[in-house]
């Protein structure tokens, strides 16, 4: 559909797609969580979804030097009152060999709250939800697998959910629901609607095998979010001040269509809080533009917000588009003094800077052109086709650079977005879903690594790069760097993560080298990846030889993808292996391409 031009909605036969299908049906298959391409595919291809179950949940557990530390925090709690010098030594040596804290000085004086803040980490990563291995259509999920499930379904699901409500998604977990739904739609039947959404805060996902369905977009974003979005607006300055920084003027923020679409527009609802704005609704409920809320009531400055939407947003969402926009003209519009309002203060500078009127100077909310989708930073790191860093930057601008403004029409302003992001105290997206970390697929990296770089590149310097993690209850802001440490420990290095994707053959091990792949890319964009990442996913992944070979028998291309990726690390200056390491990775390496070319060669 991407690559093929026509409307986003409502196709008439002069669209390719259209033209194309004819009268043919398209059914499509598609993953539970993602209704927001699921929603394009519809519009655009006629499509009627059968949705697929994601794979089960589950704590990540501890494993290895994780699971020694534990016992040792549990002997401390044992012996709570009398602290002994000696454990706690230990504790720091265990706990500092895992990055968890630094290594000297000795701790001294409050070593209980020391230990305290070591074991925190350690429950994070504990009780972090993991993705295990993959769904496999046809097949139910298995009882050990069904109990995790539901286990994180409690954590995370609507308090309202009752006992009967849970036996319920038990059963229905434990049975096929999507091969009867294939069937169905392939004998031209009626399929059931389904919400999109994940499994663990909608668990109304299941039964699979249905058709899912969007929202209504006129009432985005609801009262909910609304309150919701003015919490996480909250929560992200309290973080970024927290960590040492001044009140931001201007905040890079990343707009996907997935996560508003699960709820119901909370991130669009972030957004205008941090500019001190709201969604105006008509007397029947309908969206129909922006209103500033008065400074009075806001108490702290307007901050500016610029936006760079996916495409899938942008085709999704065309009235929140306006919305925001609309916001960041009023706002550089309002008469109030520049030191509350960042929006206008910028907007002023803009114009004195770049010239134009005072309608182009407020444009905040950037985009593909139209039709188009994606900064492909992404594609690029998966090639290697970049030498430097700033190349990565000019991608991002290039495809991103067409700005959305309150009236009907796109206009591409790179000299704009550049000035604008270079203005920015820190970069921001919300993770989506338990399934889709920053480190499992390549999104982030093309949406809030490529848009990262283009500030690191028009500043001179980086800034900070912060998560929302509000797939559970609990919402909690990471910087970058303590998001892709936590998902290393939690997924990739962990056994209980990686052994359930080697058992699912190539793709699994497919999806273990795609993590080294989005890695450097984290690198690449962002600069946030400690070097022990690297260290120990070489020592798990490539110079264990009984692991290289069940990767190399599993996926031989993926197996010496990796080692190579993990040598570009090296080769760009994003990682320093000892010698003996770096040998070691150079040997494993050279096997595996020769098996891979003793694979061809047989082929
Ligand atoms: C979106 O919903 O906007 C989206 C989904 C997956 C990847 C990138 C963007
Ligand atoms: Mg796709």
């Amino acid at each position: 559909l991407e690559f093929m031009p026509g409307k986003q909605v409502g196709l008439s036969d002069g669209c390719w797609p259209d033209r194309l299908i004819g009268d043919l049906p398209n059914v499509y298959l598609y993953a539970s969580n993602n209704s927001s391409e699921g929603t394009l595919a519809k519009r655009r291809g006629g499509a009627t979804l059968v949705s697929y179950l994601t794979p089960p949940i589950a704590n990540a557990g501890l494993y290895k030097e994780l699971a020694s530390l534990k016992a040792s925090l549990d002997r401390f709690r044992q012996t709570e009152g009398v602290a002994d010098p000696e454990l706690v030594a230990m504790i720091q040596t265990q706990a500092s060999a895992l990055d968890l804290c630094a290594a000297e000085p000795a701790w001294a004086d409050d070593t209980t709250a020391q230990v305290a803040q070591v074991r925190a980490k350690l429950l994070e990563m504990e009780y972090a939800l993991i993705p295990l291995g993959l769904h496999v259509v046809g097949e139910g999920m298995a009882e050990q697998a069904r109990k995790e499930t539901i286990a994180a379904i409690r954590e995370s699901a609507p308090l309202e959910m009752t006992e009967a409500d849970y036996a319920k998604l038990d059963a229905m977990l434990a049975e096929d629901h999507e091969i009867p739904g294939i069937l169905r739609a392939l004998d031209g039947r009626y399929i059931a609607p389904a919400p999109g959404g994940d499994l663990v805060r909608t668990p109304k996902v299941v039964p699979t095998g249905r058709n899912l369905y969007g929202f209504d977009p006129y009432k985005v974003p609801s009262a909910y979010a609304l309150i919701e979005g003015r919490k996480r607006a909250d929560l992200l300055l309290a973080r970024h001040t927290a960590d040492g920084n001044a009140f931001p003027e201007t905040i890079a923020f990343v707009l996907w269509g997935t996560d508003n679409m699960k709820s119901e527009g909370t991130p669009i609802a972030q957004v205008l809080g941090l500019m001190g704005a709201a969604p105006r609704f008509d007397a029947v409920g309908r969206l129909v533009g922006a209103r500033l809320i008065p400074l009075a009531q806001l108490g702290r400055p307007r901050v500016d917000v610029v936006c760079t939407l996916s495409g899938i947003f942008r085709d999704l969402l065309p009235l929140q588009v306006k919305l925001l926009a609309e916001a960041a003209l009023l706002a550089s519009q309002a008469d109030e003094p520049i030191e509350m309002n960042f929006i206008r203060k910028h907007t002023l500078e803009h114009m004195a800077a770049l010239g134009g009127d005072l309608e182009s100077a407020a444009l905040r909310v950037f985009s593909n052109a139209d039709g188009a989708y994606g900064s492909n930073v992404n594609l690029l790191v998966e090639t290697g086709q970049w030498n430097e860093e700033d190349e990565l930057a000019d991608q991002f601008v290039k495809r991103k650079c067409y700005a959305y403004g309150a009236k009907p029409g796109v206009k591409a302003m790179p000299a704009l977005m550049q000035r604008a992001l270079g203005g920015a105290a820190l970069a921001f997206q919300n993770l989506d879903s338990v399934e889709l970390g920053a480190t499992d697929i390549d999104q982030y990296v093309e949406s809030l690594g490529g848009m990262n770089r283009v500030i690191t590149k028009a500043k001179g310097e980086a800034v900070p790069v912060y998560l929302g993690d509000h797939t559970g209850r609990e919402g909690k802001v990471r910087t970058l760097g303590e998001q892709v440490a936590l998902e290393t420990r939690t997924r990739m290095l962990n056994p209980k993560w990686f052994e359930a994707q080697l058992a699912q053959g190539y793709e699994g091990a497919r999806n273990i080298a795609g993590h080294v792949a989005t890695t450097l890319g984290w690198s690449a964009t962002a600069g946030s990846v400690p070097t022990w990442v690297y260290d120990d996913i070489t020592t798990t992944f490539v110079l264990d030889k009984a692991m290289r070979d069940r990767l190399a028998a599993a996926n031989p291309n993926a197996a010496a993808g990796m080692a190579n990726r993990l040598m570009e690390a090296h080769d760009r200056g994003y990682w320093q292996p000892s010698a003996e390491m770096l040998a070691a990775l150079r040997d494993a390496s050279e096997e595996l391409e020769d098996r891979l070319e003793g694979v061809h060669a047989v082929a």
